[in-house]
Protein backbone atom coordinates (compact mmCIF):
# COMPACT_ATOMS: atom_id res chain seq x y z
CA UNK A 1 0.00 0.00 0.00
CA UNK A 2 0.87 3.37 -0.95
CA UNK A 3 -0.65 6.39 1.21
CA UNK A 4 -0.61 9.98 0.90
CA UNK A 5 -2.23 13.10 2.29
CA UNK A 6 -3.44 15.65 0.27
CA UNK A 7 -3.72 18.68 1.72
CA UNK A 8 -5.42 22.10 1.24
CA UNK A 9 -3.77 23.55 -1.79
CA UNK A 10 -3.39 26.91 -2.79
CA UNK A 11 -5.04 28.12 -6.83
CA UNK A 12 -3.92 25.30 -9.38
CA UNK A 13 -2.62 27.73 -12.43
CA UNK A 14 -1.06 26.20 -15.53
CA UNK A 15 -1.29 24.48 -18.75
CA UNK A 16 -1.32 20.51 -18.55
CA UNK A 17 -1.60 18.26 -21.45
CA UNK A 18 -3.66 14.62 -20.32
CA UNK A 19 -2.74 11.41 -21.18
CA UNK A 20 -4.06 9.71 -24.20
CA UNK A 21 -7.74 8.32 -23.60
CA UNK A 22 -7.87 4.73 -22.00
CA UNK A 23 -10.72 3.35 -24.05
CA UNK A 24 -9.36 4.99 -27.78
CA UNK A 25 -5.77 3.34 -26.42
CA UNK A 26 -7.22 -0.01 -25.61
CA UNK A 27 -9.09 0.07 -29.24
CA UNK A 28 -6.34 0.94 -30.97
CA UNK A 29 -3.91 -1.66 -29.83
CA UNK A 30 -6.43 -4.45 -30.39
CA UNK A 31 -7.44 -3.05 -34.08
CA UNK A 32 -4.11 -2.38 -34.77
CA UNK A 33 -2.98 -6.32 -33.75
CA UNK A 34 -5.97 -7.72 -36.00
CA UNK A 35 -4.88 -6.01 -39.47
CA UNK A 36 -2.48 -6.93 -41.96
CA UNK A 37 0.81 -4.74 -41.38
CA UNK A 38 2.13 -1.99 -39.71
CA UNK A 39 0.07 0.66 -37.78
CA UNK A 40 1.25 3.53 -35.57
CA UNK A 41 -0.16 4.85 -32.91
CA UNK A 42 0.80 8.37 -31.41
CA UNK A 43 -0.69 9.41 -27.48
CA UNK A 44 -1.35 6.25 -26.65
CA UNK A 45 -1.85 6.23 -22.87
CA UNK A 46 1.08 3.55 -21.01
CA UNK A 47 -1.03 3.06 -18.25
CA UNK A 48 -1.05 -0.31 -16.48
CA UNK A 49 -4.92 -1.26 -17.87
CA UNK A 50 -3.76 -0.99 -21.81
CA UNK A 51 -0.31 -2.20 -21.17
CA UNK A 52 -2.19 -5.44 -19.88
CA UNK A 53 -3.92 -5.18 -23.85
CA UNK A 54 -0.63 -4.73 -25.30
CA UNK A 55 0.87 -7.94 -23.59
CA UNK A 56 -2.56 -10.07 -24.65
CA UNK A 57 -2.00 -9.00 -28.05
CA UNK A 58 1.55 -9.93 -27.70
CA UNK A 59 0.63 -13.48 -26.50
CA UNK A 60 -1.65 -13.94 -29.21
CA UNK A 61 0.78 -13.19 -31.99
CA UNK A 62 0.70 -9.22 -32.73
CA UNK A 63 4.32 -7.62 -32.16
CA UNK A 64 3.46 -4.49 -30.26
CA UNK A 65 6.54 -2.35 -29.63
CA UNK A 66 7.38 0.89 -27.76
CA UNK A 67 9.21 3.20 -30.01
CA UNK A 68 9.12 6.36 -27.91
CA UNK A 69 6.95 8.31 -25.28
CA UNK A 70 3.29 7.25 -26.35
CA UNK A 71 4.81 6.23 -29.62
CA UNK A 72 3.63 3.14 -30.59
CA UNK A 73 4.57 0.85 -33.44
CA UNK A 74 2.32 -2.44 -34.12
CA UNK A 75 2.29 -5.55 -36.51
CA UNK A 76 -0.97 -7.14 -37.20
CA UNK A 77 -1.67 -10.75 -37.56
CA UNK A 78 -4.90 -10.43 -39.02
CA UNK A 79 -8.59 -10.73 -38.25
CA UNK A 80 -8.81 -14.88 -37.96
CA UNK A 81 -4.89 -15.22 -37.39
CA UNK A 82 -4.52 -14.66 -33.45
CA UNK A 83 -2.56 -17.59 -31.87
CA UNK A 84 -2.87 -19.52 -28.77
CA UNK A 85 -1.60 -17.83 -25.67
CA UNK A 86 0.84 -20.09 -24.31
CA UNK A 87 -0.10 -18.62 -20.86
CA UNK A 88 -2.81 -17.46 -19.05
CA UNK A 89 -3.73 -14.16 -20.16
CA UNK A 90 -2.89 -11.33 -16.99
CA UNK A 91 -5.63 -8.12 -17.12
CA UNK A 92 -4.45 -7.04 -13.81
CA UNK A 93 -7.64 -4.28 -12.63
CA UNK A 94 -8.58 -3.98 -16.44
CA UNK A 95 -11.91 -5.01 -17.17
CA UNK A 96 -12.19 -3.19 -20.81
CA UNK A 97 -9.15 -5.39 -21.56
CA UNK A 98 -11.21 -8.22 -20.03
CA UNK A 99 -14.16 -7.70 -22.06
CA UNK A 100 -12.96 -7.07 -25.15
CA UNK A 101 -10.42 -9.78 -25.46
CA UNK A 102 -13.25 -12.04 -24.74
CA UNK A 103 -15.04 -11.32 -27.85
CA UNK A 104 -11.77 -11.23 -29.92
CA UNK A 105 -10.83 -14.73 -28.68
CA UNK A 106 -15.05 -15.83 -29.02
CA UNK A 107 -14.09 -16.13 -33.16
CA UNK A 108 -11.39 -17.59 -33.22
CA UNK A 109 -9.92 -21.08 -32.71
CA UNK A 110 -7.68 -21.13 -29.53
CA UNK A 111 -8.85 -21.17 -26.32
CA UNK A 112 -7.50 -18.24 -23.41
CA UNK A 113 -7.57 -18.46 -19.84
CA UNK A 114 -8.46 -14.85 -18.51
CA UNK A 115 -7.46 -13.59 -14.96
CA UNK A 116 -6.32 -10.42 -12.82
CA UNK A 117 -6.32 -8.94 -9.65
CA UNK A 118 -8.88 -8.66 -6.11
CA UNK A 119 -11.16 -6.15 -7.70
CA UNK A 120 -11.02 -7.79 -11.64
CA UNK A 121 -12.25 -10.81 -9.90
CA UNK A 122 -15.28 -9.86 -8.56
CA UNK A 123 -16.80 -8.03 -11.78
CA UNK A 124 -19.53 -9.84 -13.78
CA UNK A 125 -18.06 -11.32 -16.73
CA UNK A 126 -21.88 -12.85 -17.42
CA UNK A 127 -23.17 -10.13 -19.28
CA UNK A 128 -20.40 -11.15 -22.31
CA UNK A 129 -20.50 -14.88 -21.51
CA UNK A 130 -23.88 -15.00 -22.58
CA UNK A 131 -23.71 -12.94 -26.07
CA UNK A 132 -20.66 -14.67 -26.90
CA UNK A 133 -21.73 -18.42 -25.49
CA UNK A 134 -24.78 -17.86 -28.00
CA UNK A 135 -22.20 -17.06 -30.81
CA UNK A 136 -20.58 -20.60 -30.22
CA UNK A 137 -17.83 -19.15 -27.62
CA UNK A 138 -17.72 -21.95 -24.32
CA UNK A 139 -16.73 -20.82 -21.35
CA UNK A 140 -16.14 -21.90 -17.85
CA UNK A 141 -15.86 -19.02 -15.67
CA UNK A 142 -15.69 -19.14 -11.49
CA UNK A 143 -18.73 -18.51 -9.53
CA UNK A 144 -21.32 -15.84 -10.61
CA UNK A 145 -19.53 -15.90 -13.94
CA UNK A 146 -16.27 -14.27 -12.71
CA UNK A 147 -12.66 -14.51 -13.16
CA UNK A 148 -10.53 -16.60 -13.12
CA UNK A 149 -11.96 -17.77 -16.56
CA UNK A 150 -11.55 -19.80 -19.70
CA UNK A 151 -12.83 -18.94 -22.90
CA UNK A 152 -12.94 -21.27 -25.84
CA UNK A 153 -13.65 -19.61 -28.95
CA UNK A 154 -16.02 -20.51 -32.08
CA UNK A 155 -14.40 -21.41 -35.57
CA UNK A 156 -16.80 -20.31 -37.62
CA UNK A 157 -18.69 -18.39 -34.74
CA UNK A 158 -22.47 -18.07 -35.52
CA UNK A 159 -23.75 -14.38 -35.84
CA UNK A 160 -26.73 -12.93 -33.89
CA UNK A 161 -28.49 -9.70 -33.10
CA UNK A 162 -28.18 -8.62 -29.78
CA UNK A 163 -30.11 -6.40 -27.77
CA UNK A 164 -27.99 -4.87 -25.12
CA UNK A 165 -29.93 -5.39 -21.51
CA UNK A 166 -27.26 -2.98 -19.83
CA UNK A 167 -26.16 0.15 -20.99
CA UNK A 168 -22.50 -1.12 -21.64
CA UNK A 169 -19.41 0.13 -24.06
CA UNK A 170 -18.19 -3.10 -23.07
CA UNK A 171 -20.50 -5.32 -24.03
CA UNK A 172 -21.29 -3.69 -27.34
CA UNK A 173 -17.59 -3.92 -28.36
CA UNK A 174 -17.10 -7.50 -27.29
CA UNK A 175 -19.78 -8.79 -29.73
CA UNK A 176 -19.03 -6.13 -32.46
CA UNK A 177 -14.88 -7.54 -31.89
CA UNK A 178 -16.38 -11.16 -32.20
CA UNK A 179 -18.64 -10.30 -35.30
CA UNK A 180 -15.02 -9.19 -36.73
CA UNK A 181 -13.84 -12.77 -37.60
CA UNK A 182 -17.61 -14.14 -38.03
CA UNK A 183 -19.23 -15.42 -41.31
CA UNK A 184 -22.05 -13.03 -41.93
CA UNK A 185 -23.10 -10.13 -40.33
CA UNK A 186 -23.65 -9.73 -36.75
CA UNK A 187 -25.59 -6.67 -34.84
CA UNK A 188 -25.95 -5.51 -31.92
CA UNK A 189 -29.31 -3.20 -30.74
CA UNK A 190 -28.49 -0.81 -28.32
CA UNK A 191 -31.89 1.38 -26.83
CA UNK A 192 -29.41 3.88 -25.07
CA UNK A 193 -26.08 5.22 -26.41
CA UNK A 194 -22.93 4.68 -25.04
CA UNK A 195 -19.31 5.43 -25.99
CA UNK A 196 -19.01 4.63 -29.61
CA UNK A 197 -15.11 4.33 -29.98
CA UNK A 198 -15.37 1.24 -31.42
CA UNK A 199 -17.92 1.98 -34.47
CA UNK A 200 -15.51 4.89 -35.34
CA UNK A 201 -12.62 3.09 -34.90
CA UNK A 202 -13.87 0.12 -36.51
CA UNK A 203 -14.64 2.19 -39.32
CA UNK A 204 -11.44 3.95 -39.68
CA UNK A 205 -9.65 0.48 -40.22
CA UNK A 206 -12.17 -0.72 -42.63
CA UNK A 207 -14.80 -2.70 -41.02
CA UNK A 208 -17.84 -2.82 -42.96
CA UNK A 209 -20.15 -1.26 -40.10
CA UNK A 210 -23.31 0.25 -40.22
CA UNK A 211 -24.83 2.45 -37.84
CA UNK A 212 -28.44 3.15 -37.89
CA UNK A 213 -30.24 5.48 -35.34
CA UNK A 214 -34.14 4.49 -34.95
CA UNK A 215 -36.99 7.48 -33.96
CA UNK A 216 -36.62 6.50 -30.21
CA UNK A 217 -32.94 6.78 -30.32
CA UNK A 218 -32.01 2.94 -30.56
CA UNK A 219 -29.26 2.49 -32.51
CA UNK A 220 -28.55 -0.87 -34.44
CA UNK A 221 -24.91 -1.56 -35.53
CA UNK A 222 -24.49 -4.22 -38.30
CA UNK A 223 -21.19 -5.67 -38.50
CA UNK A 224 -19.95 -7.86 -41.38
CA UNK A 225 -17.20 -10.39 -40.52
CA UNK A 226 -14.57 -11.91 -41.98
CA UNK A 227 -13.08 -8.71 -42.51
CA UNK A 228 -10.06 -7.37 -43.51
CA UNK A 229 -8.43 -4.55 -41.52
CA UNK A 230 -5.94 -1.85 -43.55
CA UNK A 231 -3.52 -0.50 -41.03
CA UNK A 232 -3.50 3.01 -39.82
CA UNK A 233 -2.19 5.45 -38.20
CA UNK A 234 -3.88 6.43 -35.64
CA UNK A 235 -3.52 10.03 -33.15
CA UNK A 236 -5.25 9.09 -29.43
CA UNK A 237 -6.69 12.44 -28.21
CA UNK A 238 -6.66 13.44 -24.17
CA UNK A 239 -8.88 11.13 -22.11
CA UNK A 240 -12.14 13.29 -20.62
CA UNK A 241 -12.21 11.09 -17.58
CA UNK A 242 -8.51 12.05 -16.48
CA UNK A 243 -9.19 15.18 -17.38
CA UNK A 244 -12.64 15.24 -14.83
CA UNK A 245 -10.13 15.47 -11.70
CA UNK A 246 -8.13 18.81 -12.64
CA UNK A 247 -11.79 19.98 -13.87
CA UNK A 248 -13.19 19.64 -10.65
CA UNK A 249 -10.05 20.69 -8.77
CA UNK A 250 -9.91 23.93 -10.69
CA UNK A 251 -13.74 24.89 -10.29
CA UNK A 252 -13.15 23.82 -6.10
CA UNK A 253 -9.99 25.56 -4.93
CA UNK A 254 -10.61 29.70 -4.71
CA UNK A 255 -8.26 31.67 -7.42
CA UNK A 256 -8.00 28.37 -10.27
CA UNK A 257 -7.39 28.93 -13.50
CA UNK A 258 -6.55 26.47 -15.86
CA UNK A 259 -5.93 24.54 -19.45
CA UNK A 260 -6.34 21.33 -19.97
CA UNK A 261 -5.24 20.53 -23.56
CA UNK A 262 -6.56 18.24 -26.01
CA UNK A 263 -9.35 16.79 -24.32
CA UNK A 264 -11.26 14.18 -26.07
CA UNK A 265 -15.25 15.91 -26.54
CA UNK A 266 -16.88 12.88 -28.19
CA UNK A 267 -20.60 13.34 -26.88
CA UNK A 268 -20.97 9.43 -25.49
CA UNK A 269 -18.37 10.81 -23.18
CA UNK A 270 -19.34 14.43 -22.70
CA UNK A 271 -21.37 14.24 -19.85
CA UNK A 272 -19.41 15.65 -16.50
CA UNK A 273 -18.40 19.00 -18.49
CA UNK A 274 -22.47 19.60 -19.25
CA UNK A 275 -23.82 18.51 -15.98
CA UNK A 276 -20.88 20.86 -14.09
CA UNK A 277 -21.72 23.72 -16.60
CA UNK A 278 -25.43 23.33 -15.20
CA UNK A 279 -23.78 23.35 -11.90
CA UNK A 280 -22.48 27.16 -12.44
CA UNK A 281 -18.97 25.92 -13.31
CA UNK A 282 -16.94 28.22 -15.88
CA UNK A 283 -15.66 25.80 -18.45
CA UNK A 284 -14.59 27.71 -21.83
CA UNK A 285 -14.14 25.15 -24.81
CA UNK A 286 -11.05 26.47 -26.88
CA UNK A 287 -9.93 25.43 -30.33
CA UNK A 288 -12.38 22.93 -31.07
CA UNK A 289 -10.82 20.11 -33.62
CA UNK A 290 -10.74 16.65 -34.78
CA UNK A 291 -8.16 13.95 -33.40
CA UNK A 292 -8.24 10.48 -34.36
CA UNK A 293 -12.01 10.25 -35.66
CA UNK A 294 -12.82 12.17 -32.31
CA UNK A 295 -13.63 15.72 -31.35
CA UNK A 296 -11.21 17.60 -29.15
CA UNK A 297 -10.59 21.11 -27.72
CA UNK A 298 -8.84 22.97 -25.31
CA UNK A 299 -10.49 23.38 -21.96
CA UNK A 300 -10.18 26.78 -20.02
CA UNK A 301 -11.55 26.29 -16.24
CA UNK A 302 -11.88 28.61 -13.67
CA UNK A 303 -12.81 28.64 -10.04
CA UNK A 304 -16.80 29.30 -10.09
CA UNK A 305 -19.29 28.74 -7.25
CA UNK A 306 -21.11 25.75 -7.93
CA UNK A 307 -24.93 24.93 -7.45
CA UNK A 308 -26.47 21.75 -6.65
CA UNK A 309 -28.55 20.31 -9.40
CA UNK A 310 -30.98 17.24 -10.39
CA UNK A 311 -28.31 15.12 -12.69
CA UNK A 312 -30.61 13.93 -15.63
CA UNK A 313 -30.23 9.93 -15.58
CA UNK A 314 -30.47 9.71 -19.55
CA UNK A 315 -26.91 11.57 -19.98
CA UNK A 316 -24.98 8.66 -17.15
CA UNK A 317 -23.89 6.81 -19.55
CA UNK A 318 -21.93 9.90 -21.30
CA UNK A 319 -20.48 10.28 -17.91
CA UNK A 320 -20.58 7.09 -16.62
CA UNK A 321 -16.50 7.34 -15.12
CA UNK A 322 -17.22 10.53 -13.94
CA UNK A 323 -19.72 10.63 -11.06
CA UNK A 324 -17.00 10.23 -8.33
CA UNK A 325 -15.50 13.12 -9.31
CA UNK A 326 -18.75 14.90 -9.74
CA UNK A 327 -20.09 13.64 -6.04
CA UNK A 328 -17.25 15.74 -4.85
CA UNK A 329 -17.82 18.86 -6.77
CA UNK A 330 -21.28 18.17 -5.21
CA UNK A 331 -19.98 17.90 -1.88
CA UNK A 332 -19.00 21.81 -1.92
CA UNK A 333 -21.55 23.07 -4.06
CA UNK A 334 -24.30 24.64 -2.33
CA UNK A 335 -27.85 23.03 -2.47
CA UNK A 336 -28.59 19.59 -3.08
CA UNK A 337 -27.78 17.01 -6.10
CA UNK A 338 -29.38 14.29 -6.75
CA UNK A 339 -28.14 11.36 -8.84
CA UNK A 340 -30.15 8.29 -10.12
CA UNK A 341 -30.49 5.62 -12.36
CA UNK A 342 -26.45 4.78 -11.22
CA UNK A 343 -27.03 1.08 -10.40
CA UNK A 344 -23.71 0.23 -13.26
CA UNK A 345 -21.66 2.02 -10.61
CA UNK A 346 -21.75 -0.96 -8.09
CA UNK A 347 -20.36 -3.14 -10.64
CA UNK A 348 -17.05 -0.82 -11.23
CA UNK A 349 -13.55 -1.49 -10.25
CA UNK A 350 -15.55 -1.01 -6.56
CA UNK A 351 -18.44 -0.57 -5.42
CA UNK A 352 -18.35 3.35 -6.37
CA UNK A 353 -21.72 4.27 -4.73
CA UNK A 354 -20.94 2.79 -1.41
CA UNK A 355 -17.19 3.61 -1.41
CA UNK A 356 -17.66 7.27 -2.60
CA UNK A 357 -20.04 7.27 0.39
CA UNK A 358 -18.32 5.98 2.59
CA UNK A 359 -15.24 8.35 2.06
CA UNK A 360 -17.01 11.69 1.73
CA UNK A 361 -18.87 11.38 4.82
CA UNK A 362 -15.49 10.17 6.61
CA UNK A 363 -14.37 13.55 5.07
CA UNK A 364 -17.26 15.41 6.58
CA UNK A 365 -19.60 15.78 3.37
CA UNK A 366 -23.17 14.99 3.75
CA UNK A 367 -24.63 12.07 1.90
CA UNK A 368 -27.62 9.99 1.54
CA UNK A 369 -26.92 7.24 -0.13
CA UNK A 370 -29.42 5.51 -2.16
CA UNK A 371 -29.87 2.17 -4.40
CA UNK A 372 -29.31 3.70 -7.52
CA UNK A 373 -27.62 7.12 -6.17
CA UNK A 374 -26.10 9.48 -4.16
CA UNK A 375 -28.20 12.40 -2.82
CA UNK A 376 -25.53 15.03 -1.42
CA UNK A 377 -25.85 18.23 0.44
CA UNK A 378 -23.27 20.35 0.10
CA UNK A 379 -21.14 22.76 1.84
CA UNK A 380 -21.77 26.07 -0.53
CA UNK A 381 -18.44 26.56 -1.02
CA UNK A 382 -16.94 26.02 3.14
CA UNK A 383 -14.02 23.26 2.52
CA UNK A 384 -14.95 19.81 3.55
CA UNK A 385 -13.08 19.18 7.60
CA UNK A 386 -11.22 16.31 5.91
CA UNK A 387 -10.80 12.87 6.90
CA UNK A 388 -7.64 12.23 10.36
CA UNK A 389 -7.43 8.47 9.06
CA UNK A 390 -7.23 6.71 5.47
CA UNK A 391 -9.99 6.46 3.25
CA UNK A 392 -10.37 2.77 1.94
CA UNK A 393 -10.15 2.94 -2.56
CA UNK A 394 -10.73 -0.85 -3.00
CA UNK A 395 -8.28 -1.07 -5.52
CA UNK A 396 -10.52 1.85 -7.49
CA UNK A 397 -7.74 4.21 -9.79
CA UNK A 398 -10.93 6.58 -9.43
CA UNK A 399 -12.03 6.95 -5.84
CA UNK A 400 -8.16 7.81 -4.98
CA UNK A 401 -8.27 10.16 -7.61
CA UNK A 402 -11.42 12.04 -6.18
CA UNK A 403 -10.82 11.85 -2.97
CA UNK A 404 -7.21 13.57 -3.32
CA UNK A 405 -8.94 16.64 -5.25
CA UNK A 406 -11.73 16.83 -2.54
CA UNK A 407 -8.18 16.90 -0.11
CA UNK A 408 -7.38 20.33 -2.06
CA UNK A 409 -10.50 21.50 -0.79
CA UNK A 410 -10.04 20.36 2.78
CA UNK A 411 -9.28 21.71 5.93
CA UNK A 412 -7.01 19.35 7.59
CA UNK A 413 -6.61 17.49 3.97
CA UNK A 414 -7.40 13.90 2.87
CA UNK A 415 -5.33 10.72 3.50
CA UNK A 416 -6.07 7.87 1.16
CA UNK A 417 -4.81 4.61 1.51
CA UNK A 418 -3.43 3.40 -1.74
CA UNK A 419 -2.19 5.65 -4.79
CA UNK A 420 -0.97 2.65 -6.59
CA UNK A 421 -3.94 1.83 -8.32
CA UNK A 422 -3.55 5.43 -10.12
CA UNK A 423 -0.96 3.71 -12.78
CA UNK A 424 -3.70 2.10 -13.90
CA UNK A 425 -5.09 4.81 -16.01
CA UNK A 426 -3.14 8.10 -15.00
CA UNK A 427 0.86 7.51 -14.29
CA UNK A 428 1.12 10.93 -13.95
CA UNK A 429 -1.70 12.18 -12.33
CA UNK A 430 0.35 13.09 -9.10
CA UNK A 431 2.80 14.67 -10.61
CA UNK A 432 0.70 16.90 -12.24
CA UNK A 433 -1.29 17.94 -9.70
CA UNK A 434 1.87 18.71 -7.64
CA UNK A 435 2.88 20.84 -10.85
CA UNK A 436 -0.59 22.96 -10.58
CA UNK A 437 -0.31 23.74 -7.07
CA UNK A 438 3.11 24.79 -6.74
C1 LIG B 1 -15.48 1.38 -21.21
C2 LIG B 1 -16.83 1.30 -20.96
C3 LIG B 1 -17.43 1.59 -19.65
C4 LIG B 1 -16.47 2.35 -18.75
C5 LIG B 1 -15.09 1.76 -18.77
C6 LIG B 1 -14.52 1.79 -20.18
C7 LIG B 1 -14.98 1.04 -22.56
O1 LIG B 1 -17.75 0.38 -19.02
O2 LIG B 1 -16.95 2.36 -17.42
O3 LIG B 1 -14.23 2.49 -17.91
O4 LIG B 1 -13.81 1.37 -22.87
O5 LIG B 1 -15.75 0.47 -23.34
P1 LIG B 1 -19.17 -0.37 -19.25
O6 LIG B 1 -19.23 -0.81 -20.64
O7 LIG B 1 -19.13 -1.52 -18.30
O8 LIG B 1 -20.19 0.65 -18.88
Amino acid sequence: MQPRRFRPSGPLKGRIRVPGDKSISHRAIMLSALAVGESRISGLLEGEDVLATAAAMRAMGASVERIDEGQWRVHGVGAGALLQPRGPLDMGNSGTSTRLLMGLVASHPISASFVGDASLSQRPMGRVIEPLTRMGAQVSASEGGRLPLILRGASPAVPITYRLPVASAQVKSAVLLAGLNTPGITTVIEPVPTRDHSERMLKGFGADLDVTVEADGTRVIAIRGEAELRPQAIDVPGDPSSAAFFLVAALLVPGSDIVIENVGLNPTRAGLVTALRQMGGAIEAQNPREVGGEPVADLRVRHSALTGIDVDPAIAPSMIDEFPALFVAAALASGTTTTSGLDELRVKESDRLAVMATALAAAGARIDEREDGLVIEGTGGDPLPGTPDAIATHLDHRIAMSMAIAGLASRQGIEVDDTRPIATSFPVFEAMLDGLVA
